[in-house]
């Protein structure tokens, strides 16, 4: 079946949209200024998803270096910051398509060796679908969360 969605960069006009999904599917929010800054940063790693013409869905990652989660050296880190897919247009292999465009991206373009996340512990649908793509628990961050929930952090390699 061919899939009824498209998967593209993000542009400046799609940010307004990109805050609205984030509004509407996550407790974890941030200021305009924070999209804009890692779609000047990170633009090439930096998708959305559209139906119709009409974004549905997003993901902004980020590149650090630092010593590495899986390789312990210095590394360059892809950071997958946010990803949302509207509640209507889930279980429709979009989230799945937006992470493999931005790990490809990180890898091709930003030359990350590994990339990684956190991830509420009670998110069942993220955490099986970070595991469908090879993610691994590197570690549990206690009350990493504003409102005391735990995280894990997960990563595989690039
Ligand atoms: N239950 C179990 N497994 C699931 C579920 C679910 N509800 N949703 C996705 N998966 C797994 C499955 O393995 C699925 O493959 P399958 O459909 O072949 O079984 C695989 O993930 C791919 O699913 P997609 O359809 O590509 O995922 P979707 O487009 O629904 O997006 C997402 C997943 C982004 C997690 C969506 O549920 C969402 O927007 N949730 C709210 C926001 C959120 O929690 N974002 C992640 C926060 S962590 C972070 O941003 C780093
Ligand atoms: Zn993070």
């Amino acid at each position: 079946m061919t899939p009824q969605f498209i998967i593209r960069k993000a542009e400046r006009d799609d940010i307004p949209k990109v805050i609205s999904i984030n509004l509407k599917c996550l407790p974890e929010n941030y200021p305009e200024f924070f999209f804009y800054y890692h779609l000047d940063n990170w633009g090439d790693a930096f998708f959305v998803a559209e139906v119709d013409g009409d974004v549905v869905g997003y993901i902004m990652n980020r590149v650090e270096r630092g010593i590495g989660f899986l390789r312990k050296s210095l590394v360059k880190k892809g950071h997958v910051v946010s990803i949302a897919v509207l509640e209507e247009h889930r279980r429709k292999g979009i989230g799945e398509a937006l992470m493999k465009s931005g790990m490809e991206a990180m890898k091709n373009v930003y030359d990350a060796k590994e990339v990684y996340l956190e991830v509420r512990v009670s998110n069942t649908p993220a955490i099986r679908l970070y595991e469908k793509l090879g993610f691994k628990i590197v570690k549990v961050l206690e009350g990493y969360y504003s409102d005391g929930e735990n995280a894990y952090l997960m990563a595989r390699e690039l």
